[in-house]
């Protein structure tokens, strides 16, 4: 690609999903909003998509999840009470997730039709330029971030720029995987991508982990995208069409997953991330090693 690549400022959060798999955790709080440490896991989405570059957000959001707006605007009672106790470390981490004027808008996905439907609903938001898609049940804990790897890989290829990791071949099922032709360090030009293949039947075990940087044209491929695995309108389906008129790259980022949309995932996060803070570091080793 010889031209510059379109500038990212954008980024799609599909947070409509039910967190089933944590539930009852996630009756009543949004599972975007459950605690990793001492921040909710949307804390360390939105810090990984500025550390991009991204100026906008869009949040694609379904029924009872309106605590995420609330999320990251003043609760003026609370810092009125944090400011006269003096408490302003606190202050500063909740400052820190407020929303800047106009960083963030909030569309509704009304029916659970799948992630590429629920990308399609931000088609208006976005316009005609390049987005990304961050996946908020997954914090990649990864220095820069995960989607700021994929922004420079993007800005040298241009095109779309998919992250991948490797996953074990028996939970290839779980995932969209990609079909590689060649590898280029942590670069991967790409046959195809299959969602959630068959036991055995995965072209290869890296998975599409999350985050992703797209055309718009992929927006009017999911207009027409029918329903795939699980019977659902699947962004993989719609971008392995694209594939065929648009170069697509996978790239290995450097850095550690952790599903936070599964209990064990949620709970390894918790453990490795508070083991890294250099407030808590010691005292949760402590903790960890008397109780194992
Ligand atoms: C979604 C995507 C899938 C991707 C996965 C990563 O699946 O459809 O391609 O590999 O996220 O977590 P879901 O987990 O929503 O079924």
């Amino acid at each position: 690609m010889t031209a510059t690549p379109r500038r990212l400022r954008k980024a799609v959060l599909p947070v409509a999903g039910l967190g089933t798999r944590v539930l009852p955790g996630t009756k009543t709080t949004p599972k975007e909003l459950l605690n990793v440490v001492d921040r909710p896991i949307l804390s360390y989405i939105v810090e990984e998509a500025r550390e991009a570059g991204i100026e906008h957000i869009v949040f694609v959001t379904g029924r009872a999840k309106q605590a995420i707006e609330d999320y990251f605007d003043h609760q003026v009672e609370l810092e009125a009470q944090l400011q006269a106790k003096g408490k302003t470390d606190i202050l500063d981490a909740l400052n820190a997730d407020l929303a800047r004027p106009g960083e963030m808008s909030f569309t509704r996905q009304m029916q659970p039709k799948g992630l590429g439907h629920a990308v399609w609903c931000a088609k208006d938001i976005i316009g005609d330029e390049p987005f990304a898609v961050i996946l908020p049940d997954v914090i990649v804990d990864a220095a820069p971030g995960a989607l700021k790897q994929l922004a420079q890989v993007y800005a040298q290829v241009g095109g779309n720029v998919i992250g991948v990791e490797a996953v074990p071949e028996a939970e290839t099922h779980k995932y969209g995987i990609v079909d590689p032709d060649a590898r280029d360090g942590r670069r991967i030009t790409m046959k195809g991508m299959v969602e959630k293949p068959a036991q055995g039947t995965a072209p290869s075990n890296l998975s599409i982990s999350g985050r992703y940087i797209l055309q718009p044209e992929i927006f009017d491929i999911l207009e027409t995208q029918e329903r795939g695995a699980g019977g659902e309108i699947q962004l993989t389906d719609a971008m392995a069409r694209l594939m065929t008129r648009q170069t697509f790259t996978a790239f290995e980022y450097e850095g550690v997953t952790h599903d936070c949309g599964d209990k064990i995932g949620l709970l390894r996060a918790n453990v490795a991330l508070a083991l890294k803070r250099p407030d808590l570091g010691e005292a949760a080793r402590a903790a960890l090693t008397a109780l194992l």
